[in-house]
């Protein structure tokens, strides 16, 4: 499974390539508009950041026309955007033309199967089913990843199921039991992931122990520990 951060913090999005596991980055417009920086050259700066991970940046046109305007443009950007567009009629309608083009796009605001299954058919590189809004208004968002697993599997479309709004660690969990290619989540659930109170716990133990006996365990360590603060 691909692990993209949802943000376009730039501060967050280095922090979490530290970690070497982050595949790429998903935006909205809510998201960038929070960074208040230039749209283009922000989407560039999180290309360079994450290198060979692939970023998709949205349109904010709902009409045809203007949506093929924007995608075409913001597909020259980087060589690893991807152009993301609203599921609304006049977003599949240009997907049909972009896919067509080579143009990879990423179909968002996707709250149902046959939407799912329509943007495979025209052609979308990822479908973002989100599932935490699902939840929000007690609908069953893994219900609805399910669904587009089965169908795209039958069919083998090429469509990545990106698996989005991810609220918490078992949204994780359980869309890559199902085999979503991706999951797209906020920094703070991608630490989540890996945050453990009893591996803190166990590791405040082992430590004291070590403390305790230090004397008789030689300093093969020494250095390390007088370099590391937090010992
Ligand atoms: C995905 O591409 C979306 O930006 C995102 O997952 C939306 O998540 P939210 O429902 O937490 O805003």
């Amino acid at each position: 499974m691909k692990f993209f951060l949802d943000t376009a913090n730039l501060d967050e999005i280095r922090q979490g390539m530290s970690f070497g596991v982050i595949d790429g980055i998903t935006t909205n417009p809510t998201l960038v508009a929070k960074e208040k920086k230039p749209f283009r050259e922000h989407i560039i700066e999180i290309c360079n950041i994450v290198k060979t991970g692939e970023v998709s940046a949205e349109v904010v046109s709902t009409d045809t026309a203007y949506i093929l305007r924007e995608a075409r443009e913001i597909a020259t950007w980087h060589p690893n955007v991807i152009v993301k567009i609203p599921t609304i009629p006049d977003g599949v309608r240009a997907l049909s033309i972009l896919s067509k083009e080579n143009i990879r796009v990423n179909m968002t605001l996707v709250f149902s199967a046959p939407q799912a299954l329509i943007v495979a058919k025209a052609g979308a590189y990822f479908v973002s089913p989100f599932l935490g809004r699902l939840d929000d208004i007690a609908s069953d968002g893994l219900t609805l990843l399910r669904e587009i697993m089965d169908i795209y599997e039958a069919y083998g479309y090429p469509t990545q199921v990106l698996a989005a709004s991810l609220r918490h660690p078992l949204h994780v969990v359980a869309a890559a039991r199902m085999g979503a290619h991706i999951g797209t989540m906020p920094y703070k659930v991608f630490e989540m992931l890996f945050k453990h109170p009893l591996t803190d716990r166990g590791l405040e133990g082992f430590l004291k122990d070590w403390e305790k006996a230090r004397e008789t365990l030689g300093d093969v360590f020494q250095s390390a520990a007088s370099a590391n603060p937090k010992r």
